[in-house]
């Protein structure tokens, strides 16, 4: 189940990944790597789309928070679809890449001015305003700036999904945008409505990450679509769009049961259509914006086997050279993920070991428990389903240089993301004039 896109075990019994051997991407580029399998990204991309797209007018917005370069923007802008952004940061990533800036989303809970101002300024397809300090602010620079913005609401519509608590975020006591059953998010409609140089194009929502109950988000969908309903009846105003946000889960480890792109499509699109024919609405276009689900499969990170400690009665720790700063999702959400020896893919496993990084932190885990063939010193443990959520939550804890990402295809393997030298981790460090020596 873990082994997606173009993985597989060659015959001399190692993984590979786009048409490559990983003991050869290893010889190449050393460890700890980023490997990401640009057909397997690829065919996430399309699966979206098609499946959504089959339904009517919708618009894919890979979220870029997931995993983003500028090669990965190149990448989705050429399978046609959209990017949410959630910062200067991103947005400038998206640029960088030629990313046509109308099929951009601009998220954020707390957009500064120079933000705002550089997303006008480009013409990012839609910013999604998340509070009434933004509504003001954004309707001010707009102004200055003499152009008129086109926005959706951020509302949060009370949904529980059932998902790790730290990336929920439909539920009501998050920081997250309007909140819907308060009455905020009418009012919220209110004050965009009122706002000379806001275009109200629509409303948006997300539920949470790493969610597989389709139930959540039919529940979502039809909350978002009675409030739309409800916008339309109290001003007359017509939403143009409707967008659901991301959230879909994947498979890390047994007992991940995810649900296909093509049943997410019928429950949101049935859900939409049910409800805008029950409401007499004309059908919104649909934005829906999986990052995880398109980036998370297509990626694993492959690491060099060191030192071990057997805790006699209790466990074997088995360290790698990564760890917390190239993967902190075991450390913030006791994530699980899925792993092999890709130097010994054929073999049984023979011992249960757990596989720790080289960071001085004892919570520096990547994964309890695993079964593994018997491991030993400078063997390669691929981890999969690293592609989301791993480098771009990465840090230089300890000083740790950052690992290289290397994007494979067909047989080939480029550098999108160089690996990080001492002399980068020093890079920005300042010696003030009185700290330094005769
Ligand atoms: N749209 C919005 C407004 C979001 O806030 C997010 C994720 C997404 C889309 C994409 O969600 P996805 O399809 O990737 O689940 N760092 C956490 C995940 C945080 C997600 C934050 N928002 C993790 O490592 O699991």
């Amino acid at each position: 189940m873990f082994l997606t896109g173009t993985m597989q075990i060659n015959t001399q019994g190692h993984l590979e990944i786009g048409g490559i051997d990983a003991l050869q991407l290893v010889e190449k580029f050393g460890t700890p790597l980023w490997v990401i399998d640009e057909e397997g990204f690829r065919r996430n991309c399309r699966r979206f789309k098609e499946a959504f797209s089959s339904w009517g007018d919708v618009l894919v917005a890979y979220a870029g928070k997931s995993l983003s370069n500028v090669a990965i923007c190149k990448i989705v802008a050429q399978e046609g679809l959209g990017l949410d952004v959630v910062s200067g940061g991103e947005l400038y990533t998206a640029l960088q890449a030629e990313f046509p800036p109308e099929r951009i989303i601009f998220h954020g809970n707390n957009k500064d001015q120079e933000e705002i101002r550089m997303a006008l300024q480009v013409g990012v397809g839609r910013i999604v305003v998340d509070n009434f300090h933004e509504l003001d602010l954004l309707n001010s620079i707009a102004g200055e700036m003499r152009c008129r913005a086109d926005i959706m609401l951020r509302v949060t519509p009370g949904v529980e999904a059932h998902t790790h608590e730290y990336i929920q975020t439909g539920q009501i006591d998050t920081k997250f945008g309007f909140t819907l059953p308060d009455g905020q998010a009418l009012e919220g409609v209110g004050a965009a409505l009122n706002s000379p140089n806001l275009n109200l194009t629509g409303l948006h929502c997300h539920i949470g990450s790493q969610i597989f109950d389709m139930d959540s988000f039919r529940h979502a969908t039809n909350l978002m679509m009675e409030f739309t309903a409800q916008i339309q009846e109290k001003t007359g105003h017509e939403m143009a769009d409707l967008d659901i946000g991301g959230g879909f889960g994947i498979y890390y480890a047994e007992g991940d049961k995810p649900t296909y792109p093509e049943e997410w499509a019928e429950a949101v699109m049935t859900t939409v259509q049910e409800k805008a024919r029950l409401y007499g609405l004309r059908v919104p276009r649909v934005i829906i914006e999986p990052g995880r689900a398109i980036s998370g499969p297509a990626g694993i990170t492959l690491y060099t086997v060191g030192s071990f400690k057997e805790v006699t009665g209790v466990r074997k720790y088995v360290a790698v050279d990564g760890g917390m700063a190239d993967n902190i999702r075991l450390a913030l959400y006791n994530a699980e993920y899925s792993a092999l020896l890709a130097n010994k893919a054929d073999q049984p496993p023979a011992e249960i070991v757990s596989v720790a990084g080289k960071c001085c932190e004892s919570g520096d885990m990547l994964i309890w428990d695993i079964e593994l063939p018997q491991v030993e010193p400078g063997d390669i443990l691929a981890v999969f389903a690293t592609g989301a959520y791993n480098y771009a939550m990465s840090s230089n804890y300890n000083r740790l240089p950052r690992p290289a990402m290397v994007l494979v295809n067909q047989g080939s393997a480029d550098l999108i993301l160089k690996r990080e030298t001492y002399a980068d981790i020093i890079r920005n460090d300042m010696v003030p004039e009185r700290l330094r020596n005769e």
